[in-house]
């Protein structure tokens, strides 16, 4: 392994045996890091809502029973992020799943446990990261234009559509106030969703270089 997957394994791991008991039923996220909680998960008598049809296939692979957010609400959701601050506030949507996560985060009765390596932690959200934002094709043009009003830049993501049928805008800069943006970008006609996840932020879980792991 990697040193970063090392480092996404251990927090994978560690969420899973702190805060899964058998029986739950879990909100499985999307990504590289989540794809070491769902091996870990596959042990335990879970019920899971996973958040793409990538995390779908992997845990029908395992044999992970699984439901949808429409039948019942998970009681924790378990899943990666791309920048996270240290009011747990994070940009998600690397993978481009950022609209049935955050339908599913929001959700959740006691939260979203995020697990990530060192490097993913930022004292400003869009430090590394973009901000992406998912949008209707039909106005994507159109959605582009209102959001470099307020970004540096926006670029459209390349080959690439959601689960959903829909664009991504990758949009870079810093964020100023994160909740703020969270809503305003939702009332431009035509986005989707947007990457920032401000609320039910429960714990956070970090791998670090050093073999530990720490939580907040
Ligand atoms: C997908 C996401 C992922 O959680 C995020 O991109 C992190 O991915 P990885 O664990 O592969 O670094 O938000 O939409």
């Amino acid at each position: 392994l990697k040193l970063s997957d090392s480092q996404k394994k251990l927090a994978a791991e560690y969420a899973v045996e702190k805060f899964v008991k058998g029986g739950m039923t879990i909100g499985i996220g999307t990504g590289s890091t989540v794809k070491f909680a769902i091996d870990a998960l596959a042990g335990k008598n879970v019920i899971g809502i996973p958040t793409s049809k990538d995390t779908e296939e992997k845990c029908l692979a395992l044999g992970i029973k699984l439901t949808t957010i429409n039948e019942r609400l998970p009681e924790i959701v378990i899943d990666g992020a791309d920048e996270i601050d240290l009011k747990k506030r994070l940009i998600k949507g690397g993978g481009g799943a950022l609209t049935r996560e955050k339908a599913v985060a929001y959700r959740a009765k006691r939260g979203l446990i995020v697990i990530a390596h060192e490097a993913k932690l930022v004292d400003y959200l869009g430090k590394r990261f973009y901000l992406p934002v998912e949008v209707l094709p039909f106005c994507w043009k159109a959605v582009r234009r209102d959001l470099e009003e307020r970004f540096e830049r926006v670029e459209l993501r390349e080959n690439f559509t959601t689960d959903n049928g829909n664009f991504i805008l990758d949009c870079y800069g810093r964020v100023g106030e994160p909740e703020k943006l969270e809503k305003d970008l939702n009332q431009i006609p035509g986005v989707l969703e947007n990457g920032l996840f401000t609320r039910n932020v429960a714990k956070v879980v970090i791998g670090r270089e050093s073999g530990e792991v720490d939580i907040f």
